[in-house]
């Protein structure tokens, strides 16, 4: 069979990432490998995010690119997969006729024999039909590991929160969680393939295995991967602190391997906007659980999510915003402007607030949290930090670059060993803080490596 190449552009969050790695799995049978260049790919897919309405316009100008491309190949196969597939399905292709396959979220596992059908008839597809939906979707097949030493792993998909905001309940479903033996065989795959940090990922980790009866819960599902052989540490990522069990921070005093980074999104600091949102706490109970986990982890970084400017958002709601993020004194935060999105209850609600309302805010924000951030990763500075090395810095290539527990991004330069590095936990003691990353040296004798353990930070003498 000819040797074929797919080029997959991934766009959103990390379970994008994760459904692109099941992707490239699903067509290793059908001869297609990996390719980094657009202009050599027999197919290219486009694995789409559909959260904000600025992520959605990416989509369609991406699109728009490939319309020459596609007329001067008239064979390459154009695929539209993802959140935007699954919301928009037939008006894609009618807005993009060059699309030969829409695939929703539901139809990853038929990716395949949509390729095929393409391949063969020459037919445009569109597949955002549900079903599949009751389980997700588990891809037996080669590990896309080499060179790395991180990788994601989805253990729960989808959302039963329908916060009014929010486009995940409508485009990927109600929570579903996998088996936690398929999850626990892929995690001990991935580390033989040398994998040696995991993230679980999820939209909402915290409600893993509540519903489908697999007889193990989150905390209990993380005590099981904390046992496995050979991997180092555990990161989870998405928490609603609605479903933050006392169990799960406890696991964070208990779990040697589970990192001390909790990313926790709050939304908004103003319990007025946390009712619209229909998020289900209020400002006094996300700050109780942040107490809570740092009464069990003291060192433990704390990062979040953040919308301003949502409909009937009042100066009074955002400055309460502004003094929850002094309060907390967040590690980093993810901010967003509102965008309505379609069908979504939120888009009905009146008190829209002015687009340059909204950049203020965002602004406002930004600087606040900007000098809480860079003092948190200045007070770093003379520490020794456990790196586990990821590879080289993009920035600068004579650089390795790696993280620390608390997920902070650490250089340093490590001329001897590079990239044999990739991998181990290294000691680095940490001399510059800027915003976003720190700069550090290895130390210690032959730059030693740290035992199995994942401790917090040591302080240097
Ligand atoms: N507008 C702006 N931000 C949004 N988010 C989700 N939906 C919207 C929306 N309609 C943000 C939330 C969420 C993050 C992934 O994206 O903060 O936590
Ligand atoms: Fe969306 Fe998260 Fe709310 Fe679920 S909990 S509806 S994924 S914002």
């Amino acid at each position: 069979m000819k040797q074929k190449r797919v080029h997959i552009v991934t766009m959103g969050c990390q379970m994008n990432v994760y459904d692109s790695e099941q992707m490239l799995r699903l067509l290793a049978p059908l001869n297609y490998r990996p390719t980094s260049q657009q202009d050599k790919a027999d197919l290219i897919l486009l694995n789409t995010c559909s959260i904000r309405e600025k992520a959605e316009h990416k989509v369609y100008s991406f699109l728009g690119r490939l319309v020459r491309m596609k007329r001067l190949r008239p064979d390459l196969i154009l695929g539209v997969g993802g959140c935007v597939a699954q919301q928009e399905g037939y008006r894609l292709v009618k807005r993009a006729p060059h699309i030969d396959i829409v695939f929703g979220t539901f139809a990853l596992g038929r990716l395949p024999s949509l390729v095929r059908q393409v391949e063969d008839q020459k037919k445009q597809i569109v597949d955002v039909d549900p079903r599949g939906a009751s389980e997700p979707l588990c891809v037996k097949g080669p590990v896309f590991a080499a060179g790395r030493a991180t990788a994601f792993v989805t253990i729960m998909q989808g959302c039963d929160h329908f916060c009014t905001y929010c486009v995940v309940p409508y485009v990927r479903g109600r929570e579903v969680s996998r088996r936690p033996e398929e999850i626990l065989e892929e995690i001990r795959l991935l580390v033989e393939n040398g994998i040696r940090e995991v993230t679980l990922i999820g939209q909402n980790v915290n409600a893993y295995g509540q519903k489908n009866g697999h007889g193990c819960d989150f905390p209990a599902l993380l005590e099981r991967v904390n046992d496995i052989e050979g991997l180092r540490r555990i990161r989870f990522t998405t928490s609603h602190p609605k479903d933050l069990s006392d169990r799960l921070i406890e696991a964070f005093r208990r779990l040697d391997k589970l990192a001390p980074h909790i990313h926790l999104p709050v939304q908004s600091g103003s319990d007025r906007v946390l009712r619209l949102m229909n998020r289900g706490y209020s400002r006094d109970y996300y700050l109780k659980k942040v107490a809570k986990l740092r009464n069990v982890r003291p060192d433990i970084a704390i990062t979040s999510d953040i919308i301003v400017g949502f409909s009937g958002e009042e100066k009074v709601d955002f400055e309460a915003t502004v003094d929850l993020v002094r309060q907390v004194g967040f590690d980093s935060l993810f901010l967003f402007k509102y965008s309505d999105r379609p069908n979504v209850p939120a888009a009905k609600f009146s008190n829209k607030v002015p687009e340059a309302l909204k950049g203020e805010r965002f602004s406002t924000l930004l600087e606040v949290q900007g000098g809480v951030t860079l003092k948190k990763n200045k007070a770093l500075v003379g520490t020794t930090q456990e790196v586990l090395v990821e590879g080289l810095s993009k920035k600068s290539p004579n650089q390795l670059t790696g993280r620390t527990p608390c997920n902070k991004i650490a250089n340093f330069t490590d001329g001897a060993l590079g990239m044999a590095r990739v991998g181990r936990i290294l000691p680095v003691r940490i001399v510059e803080a800027f915003s976003h990353s720190l700069l550090g040296h290895p130390v210690g004798k032959g730059h030693g490596e740290y035992p199995g353990k994942n401790g917090g930070m040591s302080h240097a003498a």
